[in-house]
């Protein structure tokens, strides 16, 4: 059932261009929340069949001939393909139009170059997990956006799980770093337990089993229970325990948190080249 705050926030009239991995995820969980399909166009030189499917089933225009000018213009196509794509993104959007974003590396600055006349654009750093909408998303308004466009941003974003809204558009690169790259970190974590379960004697089939759902376990229970997670291992921890042998491991000074400090700072540092 769709939250009706969230419906009446959601802009009345959409495009999105790019229905790729994260454009056609964004697309189901909008109209889950209630989008307009008759007041939506997606644009998309190859769309896969699921979209294609998507769009017949809801009424949806798919590649029209004439794009309707619409409130909100989506983002989603790869970062590289923007200034190929410019020209004709540029006749989809006018000075009254909410651009969202989504391409990594551009800036608002970029993204205003190559749509002139665009006054309100918000640039939004998704991660993977948005594509099944559990995303922690960062967005970052420009001056001219207006709270009602702000607030179709932020509905449309949250279709993809949580949404951080920074006032400092140089925060992204931290952001990037940390929700942005993320769940590798994550993935990472489970391939180590796997490894190190293996060098302890498991089976490498079953350490890699046990691993994954003990990762993803603990995820679930982060999301569900209120504990935050520093509280969660400490009660966890039994006095002299199995659990407090590792942590001993793990929390020494050259340990995890030193090397998450240095992996983010590497991600952060690179962020900036990148979109510099
Ligand atoms: N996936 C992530 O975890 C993630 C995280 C953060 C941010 N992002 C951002 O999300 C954006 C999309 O990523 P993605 O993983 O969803 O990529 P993707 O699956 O490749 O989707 C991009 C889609 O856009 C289409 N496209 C290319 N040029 C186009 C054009 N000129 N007009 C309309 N559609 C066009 C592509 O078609 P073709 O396949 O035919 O080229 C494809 O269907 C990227 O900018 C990326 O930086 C992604």
């Amino acid at each position: 059932m769709a939250d009706p705050d969230r419906v009446s926030a959601l802009p009345a009239s959409l495009t999105l261009v790019g229905a790729g991995k994260m454009g056609g995820a964004m697309l189901s969980g909008w109209l889950a929340g209630g989008l307009d399909p008759t007041r939506t166009s997606v644009v998309d030189p190859a769309p896969a069949p699921g979209i294609i499917d998507l769009c017949a089933g809801r009424g949806i225009a798919l590649n029209p001939a004439r794009v309707p000018a619409a409130d909100a213009l989506i983002l989603a196509i790869k970062p590289q393909g923007l200034d190929a794509a410019a020209t004709a993104l540029a006749s989809l959007a006018g000075p009254d139009t909410l651009v969202v974003s989504i391409l990594a590396g551009k800036t608002i600055a970029d993204l205003k170059a190559r749509l002139p006349g665009v006054r309100a654009v918000v640039r939004a750093m998704p991660n993977l997990p948005a594509s099944i909408g559990r995303g922690a998303t960062g967005a970052v308004a420009s001056p001219e956006t207006s709270p009602a466009q702000r607030a179709g941003a932020d509905a449309l974003l949250r279709a993809a799980g949580l949404v951080e809204w920074l006032d400092d558009e140089a925060l992204i690169d931290a952001l990037t770093a940390v929700s942005g790259s993320g769940p590798a970190y994550v993935f990472l974590l489970a391939e180590a337990l796997a490894e190190a379960g293996v060098a302890a004697g498991l089976p490498a089939e079953m350490a890699a089993r046990l691993a994954r759902a003990t990762v993803a376990g603990a995820g679930a229970l982060l999301d569900q229970d209120p504990r935050d997670a520093g509280q969660l291992r400490r009660d966890v921890t039994s006095p002299s325990g199995t659990t407090e042998a590792a942590l001993t491991v793990l929390m020494r000074p050259d340990g995890l948190p030193a090397l998450m400090r240095e992996a983010v700072a590497a991600a952060h540092r690179r962020a900036g080249e990148l979109s510099g």
